[in-house]
C-alpha cells in the first residue's frame, strides 16, 4: 500500500468546545515582533538607521510590546539592543524583548544585551513537536522539558540580578500546532513552576505559534481553549498567538484563537515575517476597530505608516491589500460606485436606520479613519457609470450633476476611456464634462445678453441678445416674465428648432470673489426629447443663457 504523501490533519478532541458561540468584544495586547521575525526574513535586513526609524513609528502607533531583535545571533543585533538602552530611546511604557535559543550561553548573551532597561520581557523557545525532537534535535521528551526548565531557571537567575529592570518571561512552544497538546501543556506548566514568580500582576507570557499554518483555523482555535481550559494557573499567564500565513488563514486562525480565549497577539505591519509571513497586524488590528473595540493603537495616517514600512523594508505593498493597499477601498464598477455615492449621501440617516455612525455600500469601514480621504475612492475606466462619474465631479470640482443629466454624460466619459484604452483621471473627467456640455463646438456664439427691468413692473423684462450665427453677427430682442424666459423668446427668432425651457437646476462653485454659478439647463424640444447644455458666470441669469447657447450648439452637432 502506498503512503499518502499529505493527509487531513486531525483534530484534538474538544466535542464541548465553547469558542465557536463566542464573539471578540475586547481588544487583545499586541506585540509587533517586525524587528525580529519580520527584519530576520527581509532580503536586505536593516542597518541601525533604519531599525531606529522602524522602532519608533512601532511606538508612534501604540505598541507597548516590541521585539526588537535576537540579541545573541549577531553583534549588529546586540549593539542595537544596547542602543536603544544606552541612548535611552524606549518611551517608559514600552517592553522591549529579545528572543533566545533554550541554550547556556546564548541565554547569557541576551541577559547582558538587558542590562539597564527598564522594562524588558525575555523570550525564550524550544520546539516540542516529534517533527522537531526526532528529525531536527535527536531528543526525547523528558530532556526536552528538562532543557527548557534549565533555561528558565538561568533567565530568571539573571533577571533577578538586576532587580533595577522589570523583566518578564515569555516562552514559546515553537510548532505549537504540530506538537500533541497535552505535552505541550506539561511543557508549559513545567516551565511556569521554573520561572516562580508568575502572578495575575507580572503573568508569564505563553506564546503558541503556529510556526507553520499546517492545519485550518478552527483547528487553532481548539487548541487555544484547550490550553486556556487546563492550564493550572490560568490567572498568572498571558496566553499570546503567533501564527504564520503560509495557507493563507493567519488573520482568520487568530480571530478564531482570540474567540477562544487569548489575550495576546504577535504579528507584524503588513505580514512581513518568514516565507509567507507572520500574521499582519494592520489587518487583524483594523479589523477589530470596524467593529467599534478600542484597539488602542492609531492608523489614523496609515498612508505614512505604508510608505515607512515600504521604503524601510524595500518590499512593496500590493494593491489589494486589506486597508492600507492603494486600491483597498476603490470601486472601478459602475454599480459599486453608484451605491457608494448613494451611500455616503445618506450617511446622516445611517445611526437612525442601522444604529451606527456609518453603513455605506461596499465600504465597510471610513478611509478617511485612516487617513485616506484625499485619495481617489472611485475611479473611471471603461465600466465605471453615472454615479461614479457623477462622484468623481462632486468629490474634485465640487459640480453637482443632476440626475437627469448623469446617463448621457455617463456615456460620453465611458466612449472616452474605451477611445484612450485605460483608466482615466479626474481631470479628464471633467474635460468631458466640459467640451460636451458646457463649451461643446457649434454655430452660435453668445456675444452678450442684457436684460432690462420694465420701467413699470420691475419683474418684466425686456431683453437684448447678441449673437454670432456661423461667425456672423445678429441681434435680437424680446419681452420675458424674466430674464431667462425674455432670452428663450428673443433666441428663438433665431434658430432653427423650437424650444422651452420650464425649470432648470442651479448651483455655486466655489467661494467669495471666485463663487461661480453653474447651471444645468434642460432645453424641451418639440416632440423631440431633452437636451441639456450647462453654463458658467458670476451671475446666475447669465450662466444660464450660456448654458442655453451651449444646449443649442449640442442640439446643432446632433
Ligand atoms: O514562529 C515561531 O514559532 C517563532 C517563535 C520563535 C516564537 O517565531
Ligand atoms: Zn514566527
Amino acid at each position: 500500500m502506498s503512503v499518502p504523501k499529505y493527509k487531513i490533519p486531525e483534530m484534538i478532541d474538544l466535542p464541548d468546545r465553547q469558542w465557536p458561540s463566542k464573539s471578540i468584544t475586547q481588544s487583545p495586547q499586541w506585540c509587533s515582533v517586525d524587528m525580529r521575525d519580520g527584519n530576520q526574513a527581509l532580503p536586505d535586513p536593516m542597518d541601525p538607521d533604519q531599525k531606529l526609524e522602524y522602532f519608533q513609528m512601532l511606538c508612534e502607533i501604540g505598541f507597548k510590546h516590541i521585539e526588537v531583535g535576537f540579541p545573541s545571533a549577531s553583534q549588529d543585533e546586540f549593539d542595537f539592543f544596547r542602543k536603544l538602552i544606552e541612548e535611552d530611546l524606549i518611551p517608559d511604557d514600552v517592553f522591549i524583548m529579545g528572543l533566545t535559543q533554550s541554550r547556556p550561553h546564548l541565554i547569557e548573551r541576551t541577559l547582558e544585551a538587558f542590562k539597564g532597561c527598564k522594562r524588558g520581557i525575555v523570550h525564550a523557545y524550544i520546539a516540542p513537536s516529534d517533527l522537531h525532537m526526532k528529525q531536527v534535535f535527536g531528543m526525547e521528551r523528558p530532556q526536552l522539558i528538562e532543557t527548557a526548565v534549565a533555561a528558565t531557571r538561568q533567565i530568571r537567575a539573571l533577571a533577578d540580578a538586576m532587580p533595577e529592570s522589570d523583566i518578564r518571561y515569555e516562552f514559546s512552544p515553537e510548532e505549537y500546532t504540530d506538537t500533541d497538546v497535552d505535552f505541550s501543556l506539561e511543557l508549559c506548566e513545567a516551565v511556569f513552576a521554573a520561572w516562580g514568580k508568575g502572578t495575575p500582576e507580572k503573568p508569564v507570557i505563553m506564546n503558541l505559534p503556529a510556526t507553520v499554518e499546517r492545519r485550518p483555523p478552527n483547528h487553532y482555535a481548539d487548541m487555544i481553549e484547550y490550553f486556556c481550559r487546563n492550564f493550572s494557573k490560568r490567572d498568572c499567564i498571558t496566553v499570546s498567538l503567533h501564527s504564520h500565513n503560509d495557507q493563507g488563514m493567519a488573520v482568520a486562525a487568530t480571530e478564531l484563537a482570540l474567540m477562544a480565549g487569548a489575550d495576546r497577539v504577535e504579528g507584524t505591519l503588513f505580514g512581513h515575517g518568514e516565507r509567507t509571513g507572520n500574521v499582519d497586524l494592520v489587518t487583524c488590528i483594523n479589523n477589530l476597530y470596524s467593529r467599534g473595540i478600542d484597539t488602542g493603537m492609531d492608523f489614523s495616517d496609515l498612508g505614512h505608516v505604508a510608505e515607512t514600512v515600504e521604503r524601510l523594508t524595500g518590499m512593496p505593498i500590493y494593491y489589494r491589500q486589506p486597508y492600507a493597499g492603494s486600491y483597498a477601498f476603490t470601486a472601478f464598477s459602475g454599480s459599486h460606485q453608484d451605491a457608494i455615492n448613494k451611500g455616503v449621501h445618506k450617511l446622516s440617516e445611517a445611526p437612525d436606520r442601522f444604529g451606527m455612525g456609518w453603513k455605506v455600500p461596499y465600504l465597510h469601514i471610513d478611509p478617511s479613519d485612516l487617513g485616506r480621504k484625499f485619495e481617489r475612492l472611485i475611479r473611471i475606466n471603461s465600466q465605471s457609470g453615472k454615479g461614479g462619474i457623477a462622484w468623481v465631479l462632486e468629490q474634485d470640482f465640487g459640480i453637482e450633476i443632476p440626475k437627469a443629466m448623469q446617463p448621457e454624460l455617463g456615456r460620453y466619459v465611458q466612449a472616452y476611456s474605451e477611445k484612450v484604452g485605460r483608466e482615466i483621471s479626474a481631470d479628464e473627467v471633467h474635460q468631458v464634462f466640459q467640451s460636451e456640455f458646457v463649451a461643446p463646438e457649434g454655430p452660435y456664439e453668445l456675444i452678450g445678453y442684457w436684460p432690462r427691468p420694465d420701467d413699470n413692473d420691475p419683474t418684466f423684462i425686456h431683453g437684448e441678445v447678441k449673437v454670432k450665427v456661423n461667425g456672423g453677427e445678429k441681434v435680437v430682442s424680446a419681452d420675458g416674465n424674466g430674464p431667462v424666459s425674455a432670452f428663450v423668446a428673443a433666441i428663438n427668432q433665431i434658430v432653427e428648432v423650437d424650444f422651452t425651457v420650464d425649470d432648470y437646476h442651479e448651483q455655486a462653485v466655489g467661494k467669495g470673489a471666485d463663487a461661480q454659478a453653474l447651471a444645468y439647463v434642460p432645453l424641451k424640444l418639440e416632440g423631440n426629447g431633452v437636451v441639456f447644455g450647462v453654463g458658467a458666470d458670476s451671475n446666475i441669469n447669465q450662466a444660464a443663457v450660456r448654458a442655453i447657447v451651449a444646449g443649442l450648439n449640442r442640439i446643432a452637432k446632433k
